[in-house]
């Protein structure tokens, strides 16, 4: 944003904003999950990590898909968050020795991570919809169920196996 005029001026700029923050997180969150599948232990948490960074490649391209269609520029702009909760996750992980703890670790992270594309994506669906654009909200609801269905998963893993050993 500059300091002489304000670039974000409507809803409209503000959503292509965010979609623009919500595809550099994706591609960041694509780069970071081949280190999770490889420091994961767990078998179900590995093949997880794997899963869902299969559908990640599929949200970066439904995300492109909506900048298709409301007509601007698929473009990424620097998103700090997503930055902080991967680093977060890096330096926390770098410092765990059981193997254990550690998938009890990857798991809180990846839940940082799906809970912030949660709240993104919900936001972006809404605001879709207040501008008229349902036909973009509906591609971008895809994207957010499978970051819930993730979410969950994740949930059940750690709460049923993950940290039950890492306790011990
Ligand atoms: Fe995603
Ligand atoms: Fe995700």
């Amino acid at each position: 944003m500059g300091f002489f005029s304000k670039d974000i001026k409507s809803l409209d700029d503000l959503f292509v904003h965010t979609l623009q923050d919500i595809y550099y997180a994706e591609k960041q969150i694509e780069k970071s999950l081949p280190d999770m599948i490889s420091k994961a232990t767990n078998p179900q948490l590995k093949q997880g990590f794997e899963k869902h960074m299969e559908e990640t490649k599929g949200h970066i391209q439904r995300v492109e898909q909506v900048f298709q269609m409301h007509g601007v520029p698929a473009k990424a702009v620097n998103c700090p968050a997503i930055d902080g909760i991967i680093e977060e996750a890096d330096e926390v992980a770098g410092d765990v020795d059981d193997k254990q703890v550690l998938d009890a670790a990857l798991i809180a992270a990846a839940q940082a991570v799906e809970h912030y594309e949660i709240t993104r994506y919900g936001t972006l669906i809404e605001w879709a919809k207040q501008l008229g654009r349902d036909d973009c909200a509906s591609v971008l609801k895809q994207n957010l169920e499978e970051e819930k269905a993730t979410d969950k998963k994740l949930t059940v893993l750690a709460e049923s196996k993950v940290n039950l050993q890492a306790a011990q």
